[in-house]
């Protein structure tokens, strides 16, 4: 049976969710909420990772203290809006490696096509953590993390902002092992298979372009 997604639905990711929503957020503060939210969602997809006791002499004694113990992590952004949110969630995931997959989407058949691929030459024995703000058909998502089960990738997670349930059901049932972490489901996808209500164009808002 499939991961069951966890949906953040924090006050304060719904909040800066909204700003990034508004149609009239420009570039500077689309880049920066996005960040937010990224280390917000960061804080719930690493809440498993394994800790040791050490031993740390305080000012006052010697305590017996936790610090994550060993998983060796990578992030993998789908160029190009996954790039959004990489270094917030290298702020505080320092140690981890990074690993870029870029894939668009076809204008007219709206399918995945792959255009670049580059990822750390340990990726295999590393836990991923796949990054794009949108999932929408959930072409690109699938796509990505095939590629990565491939290179031999075995614990994956996929990190989004805003799903939609077509591409929830599309991930969830091609890779019923890899957890899913959104801050909104929503309603559907229009017949440009764009996310409604969504935010438009992740990429587009945070680059600039178009
Ligand atoms: C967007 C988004 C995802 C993809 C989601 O990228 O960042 O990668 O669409 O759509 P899907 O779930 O239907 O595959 P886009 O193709 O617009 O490329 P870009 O980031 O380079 O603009
Ligand atoms: N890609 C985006 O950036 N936004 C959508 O709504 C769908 C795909």
């Amino acid at each position: 049976m499939a991961n069951k997604p966890v949906i953040m639905d924090h006050p304060l990711i719904q909040h800066k969710l909204s700003l990034l929503r508004d149609k009239n957020t420009g570039s500077k503060e689309f880049r920066e909420l996005t960040a937010e939210v990224t280390m917000l969602m960061c804080y719930e997809a690493t809440r498993d990772l394994p800790l040791k006791e050490v031993e740390i002499e305080t000012p006052m004694a010697v305590a017996k203290a936790k610090i994550i113990s060993g998983r060796k992590m990578a992030f993998v952004p789908i160029l190009r809006a996954g790039i959004g949110m990489v270094d917030a969630i290298l702020t505080l995931v320092p140690a981890a490696k990074v690993g870029h997959i870029g894939i668009y989407r076809d204008p007219d058949t709206h399918k995945p096509v792959e255009y670049y691929c580059k990822l750390p030459s340990d990726i295999a024995d590393r836990e991923v953590i796949v990054l794009d703000p949108m999932l929408a058909t959930g072409g690109s998502a699938v796509d990505a993390i095939s590629l990565l089960k491939r290179k031999g990738v075995k614990t994956i997670k996929f990190m989004c902002i805003i799903a939609a349930p077509e591409g929830m059901e599309h991930l969830t049932t091609a890779h019923p092992d890899v957890q899913v972490y959104c801050a909104a489901l929503d309603e559907g996808l229009n017949e440009n298979k764009y996310i409604v209500p969504g935010l438009g164009d992740a990429g587009d808002r945070i680059f600039g372009t178009k």
